[in-house]
C-alpha cells in the first residue's frame, strides 16, 4: 500500500481510540467511574502501537528523509513541529501513567482530576497533530520529493511492514484494540 495512505490509515485507528478515551473521560465526570483497566490499556496502546509502530515509521523513515533531503523548510516543520509534539504526547502519557498508579493506591480526587487532564490533553494534541500531518505535512513531502525518493521510501516502508517484528506488533495492537473498543 502507498506509504502515505498507510500512515493515514494508522491515524484513523488512533483516532478511533481517542474517541473511546473521550467517552471514558465523560463517564468519569458523569458516573464517577474510573475504568482503570481501560486507561492502563490505553497507555500500553500509545506506547506499543502509536509510538513503536506509527511514530517509529514517521521518525525513522519519512521525517528523517524529509529533513535530510528537503532540508530548509522541512527542518522547521519536522524538528521544531512534529517531533516536539511527539515528545509532548509522550510526556502526557508518562504523567497519565503516574496518575493511574496514584489513583489505584490512594483513590484521591486529585489523581482522578489529573487522569482527566492528561488523557484529554493527549486526545486534543493527537487529533490536531494527525490532522496537520494528513492535511499539510504529508502533502508537503509529496510535493517536494522526486519520484525516485518516493520509491526508495516506499521500499523502506514495505520492508518494515513485511517484517516479523511488525507482524507481532500488529497482533498485539489487535489485542489491545479489542479491550479498548469493547
Ligand atoms: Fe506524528
Ligand atoms: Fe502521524
Amino acid at each position: 500500500m502507498d506509504y502515505i495512505k498507510y500512515l493515514e490509515e494508522e491515524h484513523a485507528i488512533i483516532n478511533r481510540v481517542l474517541n473511546r478515551v473521550e467517552e471514558k473521560c465523560v463517564s468519569i465526570v458523569e458516573d464517577n467511574k474510573v475504568d482503570i483497566k481501560f486507561f492502563s490499556t490505553f497507555v500500553n496502546f500509545t506506547r506499543e502501537f502509536t509510538d513503536q509502530v506509527h511514530h517509529a515509521k514517521e521518525e525513522g523513515i519519512l521525517f528523517k528523509d524529509m529533513v535530510e533531503i528537503i532540508k530548509g523548510p522541512a527542518i522547521n516543520v519536522i524538528n521544531h513541529g512534529m517531533l516536539v509534539e511527539h515528545q509532548l504526547a509522550r510526556h502526557y502519557i508518562a504523567s497519565l501513567d503516574e496518575n493511574i498508579a496514584q489513583y489505584i493506591e490512594y483513590k484521591t480526587p486529585l489523581a482522578k482530576a489529573q487522569i482527566l487532564a492528561n488523557a484529554l490533553s493527549y486526545v486534543n494534541l493527537m487529533r490536531s497533530h494527525s490532522k496537520k500531518e494528513n492535511d499539510l505535512v504529508y502533502p508537503f513531502s509529496e510535493r517536494m520529493f522526486e519520484d525516485d525518493t518516493k520509491e526508495m521510501i516506499q521500499e523502506k516502508f514495505d520492508d518494515y511492514i513485511n517484517s516479523k517484528a511488525n507482524e507481532r506488533k500488529q497482533k498485539r495492537k489487535d489485542q489491545l484494540l479489542k479491550i479498548l473498543e469493547n
